[in-house]
């Protein structure tokens, strides 16, 4: 049983489902609207002309969205893939739907992927873990070009599943305050990793964690140099780690998405991208830890801005601020 739903300037076919699982004939999950808006966005804000590839392509929700919201000159042509044959069927019915052309496949993403000449864009989308994906979406990758990777295995990433985390990332998460930041800093090496297989430096530029999972944008450069400047900076935060040390934004690309919504999560990420700070600040953990005296968060954010400190709210956790202003000199300021 299918309905239509309106999604952005796309009308999709969907099932009707009172709980959203894999199990579903074709999957499509309403509260990743954000994630393919935020993809939109970031198309938008890239100046390049796309091949855009999605190998794990649902309803087609992502592709038909494209086509109807990117101006005609940010696209050549959108690939969409799906090993099921019910979601290939449906994702015809919805390029039809909305009246735009893009070409299907029906193949395992690994072989589509490995079998094409090549993306500009590629959206790694999966059930649960991105990894079996990831070779093969970053052998294709072209220069200059933006890989997206998406991961719902957060449980794992954030440090709920230790040994789970080390094996399939190669690093040890901690679960504490910063566990959603760490865990992206994983899963942000792990790909880098892979990419230096390829001597592809795969740079984040824009990356969020929200809901139930992990989302990161990479631009995709060549070069051994490249990959060498990268790794060394991975390494520990604490006993979390190896991660990545590096920026999470493009301060540009941050910038650029906000101004294309009024999205307070998207303005919120904005701010923080302009601080250079691995980690935050949570600040009932601090005033716990270090039994300071409770302080208003707005009156803490004016105390570190008078010591000429940057600081803004971060997206990752409530009543936290990410800042450059050092644990010590912190303290003092409660
Ligand atoms: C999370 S959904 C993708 C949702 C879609 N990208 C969207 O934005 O709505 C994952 C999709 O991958 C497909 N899939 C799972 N394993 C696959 C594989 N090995 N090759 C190709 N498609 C696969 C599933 O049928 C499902 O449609």
């Amino acid at each position: 049983m299918y309905k239509i739903i309106q999604e952005g300037k796309a009308k999709i076919k969907v099932p009707k489902a009172y709980k959203i699982s894999k199990e579903l004939p074709v999957f499509y999950n309403p509260v990743m609207e954000f994630n393919r808006t935020v993809s939109v966005l970031l198309l938008k804000v890239i100046g390049k002309k796309m091949k855009i590839g999605l190998p794990l392509g649902g309803s087609g929700v992502r592709a038909v969205r494209f086509l109807k919201e990117l101006p005609k000159s940010k696209i050549k042509e959108v690939w969409i893939n799906d090993i099921n044959k019910e979601a290939v069927k449906i994702i015809k019915e919805n390029l039809r739907l909305n009246k735009v052309k893009a070409k299907v496949v029906n193949k395992d993403a690994n072989m589509f992927l490995l079998e094409s000449s090549g993306f500009d864009y590629i959206d790694i989308d999966p059930f649960g873990s991105p990894n079996i994906f990831l070779d093969s979406a970053v052998k294709r990758i072209g220069r200059g070009g933006v890989l997206a990777v998406t991961a719902t295995d957060t449980g794992c990433l954030a440090g709920s599943y230790v040994k789970a985390c080390k094996r399939k990332y190669w690093s040890n998460p901690v679960k504490n305050e910063n566990m959603h930041e760490n865990g992206l800093r994983i899963l942000i090496r792990k790909v880098q990793l892979i990419g230096a297989d390829h001597s592809k430096a795969l740079i984040p530029i824009y990356s969020y964690f929200k809901d139930h999972y992990f989302r990161i944008f990479f631009r995709c450069e060549k070069g051994k140099q490249k990959v060498d400047v990268l790794l060394k900076k991975h390494g520990m935060l604490g006993k979390a780690g190896p991660l990545w040390l590096g920026e999470l934004w493009d301060k540009k690309v941050a910038a650029g998405i906000a101004k294309l919504s009024d999205d307070k999560f998207l303005h919120t990420i904005d701010r923080e991208a302009k601080i250079d700070a691995v980690g935050f600040y949570n600040i009932p953990w601090l005033v716990k830890k270090y039994k300071l005296k409770q302080l208003k968060q707005k009156d803490i954010i004016n105390k570190i801005k008078k010591k000429h400190y940057k600081v803004a709210e971060t997206h990752f956790a409530c009543n936290s601020l990410r800042s450059d202003i050092d644990l010590k000199k912190m303290i003092k300021l409660f």
